[in-house]
């Protein structure tokens, strides 16, 4: 029988922060309003660093804490809804960069849930195609923000972070179960980058690019505060007998009022969810791994722990996995 490990886990985030503060230069906004109604105090900003710059960074240090070699993996995904390009994949930047030539790598993008997704589709790789992957959430959600916009442009930050994945013989699984679901209908709630049909063929050119983020904010709020749940109940549900109480929650780190919140209709103490939402903003994709490499490098999450992973994010989309760490 085989089973899959979470083998290693990593972050690389711009060394630049930005405090609240400092925001007012840019926008009408303070300190005490992005703190009560987000929980945030600062972001990691890039002042240059690509998105694939910051998962080559995650890359390199997972391979060097596992002792493995670049040419040991089978594949590499890069959850993303900031990319370098549309083409190539981030994914196919970084696999050239450290050199791994056996590995085929490509991009996924299901905004703040794109790891949970990313772990689903991984998960399914290493049952039919290889044994060893590499799962990446990297944002540089910077410059898709209207920096003087300050109903969006407060909530985001930069940053990467992934996990080394592995099928080997054991009586045991770190996928326990998972959610995953999309509401497609909702997909206006929250944009970025619309590309408009413009070629020289195109009936109406008026439509412009929509490079920055819009977002009905309280739709998202209304949505995570019962989707999440929703979905984290679903899974423990499939989870049944492999779950014997939840260690730890690391839900998308986009706003601690929503995490309270969710924590409070899941009837579970709030000390369970880890957050960091204060000091890296909304990582989009990044968020769930940036929380999950710093709570098993400070020794909170430990081996055999079961964790549930949530996300939730433009699509609409929602995610939970269960490990077991
Ligand atoms: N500073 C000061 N005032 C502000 C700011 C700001 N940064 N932003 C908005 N305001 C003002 C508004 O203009 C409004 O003023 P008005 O009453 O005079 O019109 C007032 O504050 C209230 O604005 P609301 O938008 O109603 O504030 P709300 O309490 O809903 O909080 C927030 C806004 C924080 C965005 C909240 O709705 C939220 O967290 N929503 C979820 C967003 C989210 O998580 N998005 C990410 C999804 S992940 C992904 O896929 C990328």
């Amino acid at each position: 029988m085989t089973g899959i490990q979470i083998v290693q886990s990593a972050s690389a985030v711009p060394a630049h922060t930005v405090v609240n503060d400092e925001l007012n230069a840019y926008m009408d906004t303070s300190d005490d309003w992005i703190t009560t109604r987000t929980g945030i105090k600062q972001r990691h900003v890039s002042t240059g660093q690509t998105t694939s710059d910051l998962c080559t960074s995650v890359a390199q240090k997972l391979l060097q804490q596992a002792g493995w070699q670049a040419a040991d993996l089978d594949f590499i995904i890069v959850a993303t809804m900031s990319p370098d390009y549309l083409t190539p994949a981030t994914a196919a930047i970084v696999q050239g960069r450290i050199g791994a030539k056996k590995a085929f790598a490509f991009d996924l993008n299901a905004a703040c849930s794109g790891f949970i997704y990313g772990l689903k589709v991984a998960e399914g790789l290493l049952q039919v195609s290889g044994n060893r992957g590499m799962l990446i959430g990297g944002e540089v959600l910077s410059k898709l923000v209207d920096w003087h916009e300050r109903s969006t442009a407060v909530l985001f930050g930069d940053g990467a972070a992934g996990v080394l994945l592995k099928n080997e013989p054991s009586q045991t699984s770190a996928f326990l179960a998972t959610d995953l679901q999309t509401f497609g209908e909702l997909s206006d709630r929250l944009t970025a980058g619309y590309q408009p049909v413009n070629s020289v063929f195109a009936t109406d050119t008026t439509a412009a690019h929509q490079k920055y983020f819009e977002m009905d904010g309280r739709a998202v709020y209304k949505f995570a505060t019962h989707e999440v749940p929703a979905s984290i109940q679903r899974a423990l549900q499939k989870a049944g007998p492999l779950v014997h109480g939840i260690d730890y929650f690391i839900l998308h780190q986009a706003n601690q009022r929503i995490i309270d919140q969710i924590a409070k209709r899941l009837d579970q103490p709030k000390d369970k969810f880890l957050t960091n939402v204060a000091d890296f903003g909304n990582t989009s994709a990044a968020s769930v791994p940036i929380l999950l490499a710093e709570a098993i490098q400070a020794g909170v999450i430990k081996r055999g722990q079961t964790i549930v992973l949530s996300g939730f994010g433009g699509g609409l989309t929602v995610g939970t996995q269960v490990i077991k760490y």
